[in-house]
């Protein structure tokens, strides 16, 4: 029988833009977008046309490669002058993954020692590249350490998309689902939809539908239910950014997963490259957590559902405790507790 499941991928790298899927518009439409101009960078990034944290470093790496190959100047002093500006303002973009800085960062450190601005040039975009093709092969590993932990033919469920669209290829959560795939082993997921943006019900279930994963959509607010009527075995999720003692910032609604994980005993599985380690951060409570507009929650599809005048809070991720955390799955590996110490060894060499 041929297979004809596909792993979805969202950012290729063309000579002259880096064209992306634009994931506010799926499922219903399959619409690439192209960018090439700061500003179509900035925008594709704080209108989660591009989203995902390391989706969006990788992006905004581009973005800032990019729009540097097209200043004009021979003069390596300007030149810097102006990356830094760009970098600040691409940085500006979206608050919590860490991916983000991380990416431009590296960006950054390239050019250190370039002596012209023709080599910086070069060099930043190779970077960007390199970026890009790299984040593939880590997250196919997460995806590996990830199988060893979920046993074949098990119910597990997920929220957000940590997945193939929200990364090079493969995703961090959504990893060990795809790879499942391809080596013939099944799960059943149950993926929350997540308001108010939906990652899960538009972008997770068209993602796994396409490489063959059985999932199963539920609201939020189904969750416990379903843990308890389904027999969840355990939940997996992405990150945004984790702290050094091991607290995760992911999607708003993450936290109440592993609050539940911990009253049924099923494990609360974090999957994220070393990327995603801020060690700067001794805990989680200094995670700047992203405030979105009110409207993604006043409003259904443009159509106004909640009364004018109505009070909104829209944290769009939370802060999960690091107690609450059976393993953190990397590419280097799988941590466990004690995080503080484990963290530091794995991810610093500390
Ligand atoms: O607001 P989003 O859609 O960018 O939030 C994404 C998440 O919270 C993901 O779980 C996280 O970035 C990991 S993606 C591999």
């Amino acid at each position: 029988m041929t297979n004809t499941t596909t792993i979805p991928t969202s950012l290729n790298f063309r000579d002259d833009c880096l064209e992306i899927l634009n994931q506010q518009k799926l499922p219903h439409e399959i619409e690439y977008l192209k960018l090439s101009s700061l500003n179509e960078f900035y925008d594709a990034i704080v209108t989660l046309k591009v989203r995902g944290a390391p989706a969006i470093g990788i992006t905004a790496a581009y973005g800032l490669a990019m729009t540097m190959n097209q200043h004009q100047t021979e003069n390596l002093s300007e030149f810097i002058l102006e990356f830094r500006q760009v970098k600040e303002y691409l940085y500006s973009s979206r608050p919590t993954a860490v991916n983000l800085g991380w990416a431009l960062d590296s960006l950054e450190k390239a050019i250190e020692k370039a002596k012209s601005v023709n080599e910086a040039k070069t060099t930043l975009l190779h970077t960007a590249i390199q970026l890009h093709t790299e984040d593939e092969v880590i997250c196919r590993q997460i995806g590996e350490y990830g199988l060893e932990l979920l046993k074949d033919k098990s119910t597990i469920m997920t929220i957000c998309n940590a997945g193939s669209i929200a990364t090079s290829k493969y995703g961090t959560a959504l990893a060990p689902f795809h790879l499942g795939s391809e080596k013939g082993k099944n799960f059943d997921v149950y993926a929350c939809e997540t308001r108010p943006v939906l990652q899960g019900s538009r972008l997770t279930t068209w993602e796994l539908l396409q490489s063959g994963v059985n999932v199963t959509l539920i609201a939020d607010s189904m969750a416990a239910h379903t843990i308890k009527e389904k027999k969840v075995e355990a939940v997996i999720v992405g990150a945004d950014r984790i702290a050094a003692n091991g607290d995760t910032a992911n999607k708003i609604g993450t936290s109440m997963l592993a609050i539940l994980c911990q009253f049924h005993t099923i494990p609360f599985y974090v999957a994220a490259p070393s990327s995603t380690f801020d060690l700067k951060l001794p805990s989680g409570t200094s995670i700047p957590i992203e405030e979105r507009a009110p409207e993604e929650l006043t409003e259904i599809n443009g159509v106004r559902i909640a009364p004018q005048g109505t009070q909104v809070y829209n944290p769009a991720f939370d802060v999960t405790a690091n107690e609450l955390i059976s393993g953190i799955i990397t590419e280097k590996g799988v941590i466990y507790p004690s995080y503080e110490e484990n963290i530091g060894r794995m991810i610093s060499g500390g």
